[in-house]
């Protein structure tokens, strides 16, 4: 294969010693190899250019967000012909209530919308209305999810690397009050039984579970997400998905559409506005309605308002990528994509014998070092971390960049894209297969 990485210039040297020095966070290497941190040039389509000038097929999309592909021209368009108007008013404008009119179209649990500007703030908001639509205050998590920074939910996601007995869960920072792990219960995701054991013992104390219906790249089996809406159900607990990732990207109508399972509530972002930051509160009116600003005077209010919820740029920018996923063929083709590579690549793993699976679904997959598919998040951890990061690796020295935990398919990669990266996960998984044999 004919792909040879320039060494970084001066100027990306340069840059990366200012990040190190100044931005304690780094320079989100995708790899976490030190030796492929990069300086991100500009993007396009299915490219992403470093500092150097180093061409990359992007499967990170910017973790999630770039599902039309970088630097789209219908949502440029659209954002350069709104910036001439104004990119922020505080007070609603049309796009935002045209974007609300396609949310509530779009999406079954839908009735009525909230806007925000992240997922995480969308996470927060949604659990906030939960609590306050039943009066309680506890929420259940399942092991290994992530649904953004905020205190109560920045447990036991996929960084824990000491786990508890469940249901306890782990902060994943530190400067979280320890009384907020108080108010959060973890599940085991995939097991209904060891779920609602914990379920019906809280029952009387908690206000949601949340979930992400993918878990990760750990899709629900035996029905796991039907029965989880059955439970919540019978205890009158809101059932809140965590379609950040999901959202459009598993079908027009989301994970809800896909998986056939309407939730109480759903979180949203990342991919609905190709990059601009927007966060989605969504859900059943009556839990929706505590937003209303007449209960300030009324009661019962819940208050989730932010100076940028709602601009007019993330919402033009959300409205024509929405537009491109309404597309004929549009999950088709991006199915079609994904499952090509994700076939080929587990061909690729059975034939060279590494104990390796593909998991997940067509636009977002993983692949795990382990001896079955995983399941949940304990056979996640018990997986060969150590040969996923060198396939990680191995992929970036050969033009493919992904996250360390995941492939992202975007409607722009191209078959050529598709060939060349099976190509490159060929050769990874041959080193791979010398390097442990
Ligand atoms: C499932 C899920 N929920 C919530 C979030 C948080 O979103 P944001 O990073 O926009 O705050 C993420 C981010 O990766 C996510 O994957």
């Amino acid at each position: 294969m004919a792909y040879t990485r320039t060494p970084r210039t001066e100027r990306e040297n340069e840059l990366l010693a200012i990040t190190e020095r100044l931005l304690p966070a780094g320079a989100r290497n995708p790899t976490m190899n030190p030796e492929h941190a990069l300086i991100v040039r500009e993007a396009h389509g299915s490219k992403i250019i470093d500092e150097s000038g180093n061409e990359y097929i992007d499967y990170l999309l910017g973790s999630g967000p770039m599902l039309v592909g970088h630097a789209h021209p219908a949502v440029v368009g659209a954002v350069r012909e709104q910036l001439e108007k104004g990119n922020a008013y505080l007070m609603v404008s049309e796009p935002t209530v045209r974007l609300a009119e396609r949310l509530v179209d779009a999406i079954a649990c839908a009735e009525r919308v909230s806007f925000c500007n992240t997922g995480t703030e969308a996470v927060y908001y949604a659990l906030r209305l939960a609590r306050a639509a039943r009066g309680r205050d506890k929420i259940l998590k399942f092991e290994g999810g992530y649904h953004g920074q905020a205190d109560w939910v920045l447990m036991s996601n996929q960084w824990t690397w000491q786990p508890q007995a469940l249901p306890k869960p782990v902060a994943n920072s530190k400067g979280i009050p320890k009384s907020v792990e108080g108010e959060v219960l973890v599940a085991p995701f995939n097991d209904i039984e060891a779920t609602a054991a914990i379920v019906e013992a809280h029952a009387d104390e908690l206000a949601a579970v949340i979930v992400e219906p993918l878990h990760r790249t750990v899709p629900p089996h035996d029905g796991f997400l039907t029965k989880l809406r059955a439970l919540t159900e019978k205890h009158g607990i809101a059932l809140v998905f965590d379609e950040v990732v999901t959202g459009f990207r598993l079908a027009y109508g989301s994970a809800q559409e896909y998986y056939g399972v309407t939730p109480d509530l759903c979180a949203m972002g990342k991919s609905i506005s190709a990059g601009h930051p927007i966060g989605v509160v969504a859900g059943r009116a009556e839990i929706m309605e505590h937003a209303e600003a007449v209960r300030q005077i009324t009661g019962g209010y819940v208050s989730i308002t932010g100076t940028y919820s709602g601009n007019p740029v993330s919402c033009v920018a959300a409205l024509a990528a929405i537009d491109l996923f309404a597309a004929d063929g549009v999950y088709e083709a991006l199915f079609s994509k994904g499952r090509r590579l994700m076939t080929g690549i587990q061909s690729m793993l059975d034939d060279a014998g590494v104990a390796a699976h593909v998991c997940g679904e067509p636009p977002a997959f993983e692949v795990w070092f382990c001896d079955a598919p995983p399941r949940n998040f304990r056979d996640m951890l018990a997986s060969d971390f150590g040969e996923r990061a060198k396939f990680t690796s191995a992929l970036l020295e050969r033009g493919v960049m992904k996250a360390h935990e995941k492939f992202f398919v975007s409607l722009a990669h191209s078959d050529e894209d598709i060939e060349f990266t099976l190509e490159a996960c060929r050769e990874a998984i041959r080193e791979i297969a010398e390097s442990s044999g």
